[in-house]
């Protein structure tokens, strides 16, 4: 495989980690704000990066190559309201969309064809990934960020599975 192509993908297996870890801060702020509902789904998020960063491991192992796994860096437990948690969310999945597009576009360049699709399946994931954010952005701001609005959208939060 492509030098350069190789170098991203290990990357991006760590941006995708660093992602859960991410998030995962984001559920432990939630779940301390006894706001038990959005925390599942921040926590359900988590999962789900994890399995991203097992998607393009996998790939590499089937690919035959060398694979190496970086520290992730330290993050926040504290944020100012569900709101501010959410515009962070989607701020960092705009982060995760561009360098995706980044590794697309260096798979192209050298016509590596089967990274090429499984990248796709990301390009695919990362519209539903922002649309998800904006929607729940959009939700908090109707419920008002408060009272009995919010408690019922934190119990609608909570019916997330996967
Ligand atoms: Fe794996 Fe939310 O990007």
């Amino acid at each position: 495989m492509n030098n350069e192509l190789l170098k991203g993908l290990v990357e991006q297996i760590n941006l995708e980690m660093q992602s859960a870890y991410i998030y995962l801060g984001m559920s432990t702020y939630l779940n301390e704000a006894d706001l038990p509902g959005f925390s599942q789904w921040m926590m359900a998020q988590a999962h789900e990066e994890m399995e991203h960063a097992m998607r393009i491991y996998k790939f590499l192992q089937e690919r035959g190559e060398h694979i190496e796994l970086f520290a992730f860096e330290q993050v926040s437990v504290n944020y100012d309201g569900v709101l501010e948690v959410f515009e962070e969310s989607l701020k960092h999945e705009k982060f995760v969309t561009a360098a995706i597009d980044k590794l697309m576009n260096i798979a192209y360049d050298v016509r590596d064809f089967s990274a090429m699709g499984m990248l796709q399946w990301f390009v695919d994931e990362q519209v539903e990934e922002e649309d998800n954010f904006n929607g729940a952005i959009a939700q908090i701001k109707l419920a008002g960020g408060k009272g009995s609005p919010m408690l019922m959208l934190d119990r609608g939060f909570g019916k997330r599975q996967g």
